[in-house]
């Protein structure tokens, strides 16, 4: 069943395109608005912003295109007030709605993927530094784009690209081989790790010869010594350590960690094929492969000293990729901040010849701030994510602690409502957009935040608690009132959320999805009675919408990668 408003995104195109005016659907869909209030309707088409389009009046505009509506299946009338085009929607498709989600727990999936596969490269920290809020959006926007790619049929492959190669290595073998053991490592993990390459850099500048060390310590480690490769492996495993427990806190999984260092035997292969493809040339001294035509600075493939690069080391696993998963597409999440090193080697790939290049994405995000309340970080100013998440979910306890203190489960909800609110809270703008972490928007229970969506969840599980066994049938005939029809008719839009956070790879859609629906059934919570309906018909109706509200908001908040509440 198409949802209302896409019949109508369609037939308003199909009118204008009547009038010599060519549009897409979706593009007609975004003309549209939800009233405020629904005595105004369930849905608005604003003609002020087809005024220039039509050379005409919005007021004129309204009333020469109402007419056109009448009959359209779904809608009930089309009235024009003030230029704006108000619609409502018919009974009886709103209850069709709420039996199409009932059919299906999974409303809003479908096979659409089925035989593709698609790469996910997200959250890819850097070995031996703390995860600090800049992974934040990279983990939580991949593991979201991932979820909506499975919903959707599509086969995926989460990746953390561990940055864990680099000469940066060497420097840490030395520092530890000479100012630091085991027994320290094991006591402060990557915060003595953090010490030790802080405390290399600063001796570097007293004592050049300190550089010329890693530099060796670097080389040992490329060509395979023994004891240089166990401490590597060592900073690396102390490092997942920690990780995981941030993931696990997410419950995030990966596929594959095979990071740049997995890729470094299968450099020189890749940047010989860049060379017999006569695309290296020399630059200063190091190998670059220009890109002047596209209007960007060269690509560095190799330094001065014939050691591979970030970017190098980049084709080389997308090649590795397509070979082993054959992907149709692979998307790399990260900061706006490296927009152009994935621009320059996508494009570096298109030239070596491979069409597949057209299935690399990049999708970047904003940066993210808290502000308010000083966190305590114990590495001075960088906000660790731990510190972020332990904070959470500390303040979730006392509100749990002082609204439900005979909870059985207080810890685990306070857990799920910490965490949710900080995933939620950075899934809920544009990803491009710098955001500021804010304690009171995030922790709101009656704001656009987590816990108010986890919590109108919660609502809607009490209710089917509360009413037993799901009445199997819609009563037929029902005429459901203007609460009803609104929110009917918002639930049977969530396939198309779906797919604009997937075409727009926005999770910020669903979230922004999911507070309107939220808004909707509180307005009708507190508008109509549901259990206490004197009716049986509506009663009956009004669970089975609770019902499809449940389905809708629970598939929504397992997209985001936010845990379900039965109980708050
Ligand atoms: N390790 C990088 C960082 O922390 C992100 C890696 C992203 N993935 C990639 N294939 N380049 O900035």
């Amino acid at each position: 069943m198409r949802d209302n408003k896409t019949i109508l995104a369609e037939k308003t195109a199909a009118l204008l395109a009547e009038k010599g005016i060519s549009m897409t659907t979706a593009e007609a869909a975004s003309l549209f608005e939800t009233p405020s209030d629904p005595k105004l309707g369930d849905l608005a088409l604003p003609c002020f912003k087809l005024a220039k389009l039509l050379r005409s009046a919005p007021p004129k505009i309204a009333s020469e295109l109402a007419p056109a509506f009448a009959g359209t299946e779904g809608i009930a009338k089309a009235e024009a007030v003030n230029g704006y085009l108000n619609f409502f929607y018919d009974g009886a498709s709103c209850v069709a709605a709420v039996d199409e989600i009932l059919r299906d727990e999974r409303f809003g999936s479908s096979e659409e993927g089925k035989g593709k596969t698609v790469c996910l490269d997200f959250s890819s920290p850097n070995i031996a530094k703390r995860f600090h809020l800049g992974h934040l959006g990279t983990t939580v926007i991949g593991n979201a784009l991932r979820n909506l790619l499975n919903f959707r049929g599509y086969k995926t492959v989460a990746i953390n690209h561990l940055g864990d190669w680099g000469t940066q290595f060497g420097k840490l073998i030395y520092a530890y081989q000479h100012w630091s053991s085991q027994e320290q490592v094991e006591k402060d993990g990557i915060d003595e790790l953090v010490r030790l390459y802080v405390r290399f850099c600063n001796a570097e500048q007293e004592d050049p010869a300190l550089t010329q060390e890693a530099r060796d310590a670097f080389h040992k480690l490329e060509t395979g010594d023994a004891e240089c490769l166990r401490i590597w492996q060592y900073f690396k495993d102390i490092s997942l350590r920690e990780y995981q427990k941030t993931y696990d806190l997410l419950g995030i999984t990966f596929d594959s960690y095979n990071g740049e260092a997995f890729f470094s035997d299968k450099m020189p292969a890749v940047v010989q094929e860049i060379r017999d493809k006569g695309l290296l040339e020399l630059d200063d001294g190091a190998s670059v492969v220009r890109l002047d035509e596209e209007g960007m600075p060269p690509c560095l493939i190799l330094k001065r000293d014939g050691s591979t690069l970030y970017p190098s080391r980049d084709i080389a696993a997308a090649m590795w990729r397509k070979k082993t998963y054959d992907f149709e597409r692979c998307i790399y999440v990260t900061s706006a901040g490296q927009s152009l090193h994935f621009a320059q080697w996508f494009r570096v790939v298109a030239k070596m010849g491979y069409d597949w290049a057209n299935g690399l994405v990049h999708v970047p995000y904003g940066t993210m701030s808290v502000g308010g309340e000083k966190l305590a970080s114990r590495t001075g100013n960088v906000v660790l994510l731990d510190d972020l998440l332990a904070e959470a979910i500390r303040k979730c306890e006392q509100v749990v602690e002082e609204k439900h203190p005979d909870l059985p489960n207080r810890d685990e909800v306070a857990k799920a409502v910490g965490v949710g609110a900080v995933v939620f809270n950075a899934l809920s703008n544009s990803r491009i957009k710098d955001s500021d972490f804010n304690w009171e928007d995030a922790l709101s229970f009656e704001g656009n935040s987590g816990p108010y969506v986890q919590y109108t969840y919660a609502r809607t599980s009490s209710i089917l608690r509360k009413y037993g066994d799901l009445p199997a049938e819609s009563p037929a005939g029902y005429a459901p009132g203007a609460e009803e029809t609104a929110l009917a008719k918002k639930l049977s839009e969530f396939p198309d959320a779906v797919t604009r956070a997937l075409d727009g790879y926005e999770p910020s859609v669903i979230s922004r999805y999911l507070l309107a629906v939220c808004a909707l059934f509180n307005q009708f919570y507190h508008n109509c009675r549901i259990l206490g309906a004197e009716e049986e018909d509506a009663r009956v109706f009004r669970v089975r919408l609770t019902a499809a509200t449940h389905t809708v908001i629970g598939n929504g908040l397992d997209l985001l990668g936010i845990r379900r509440t039965e109980e708050i």
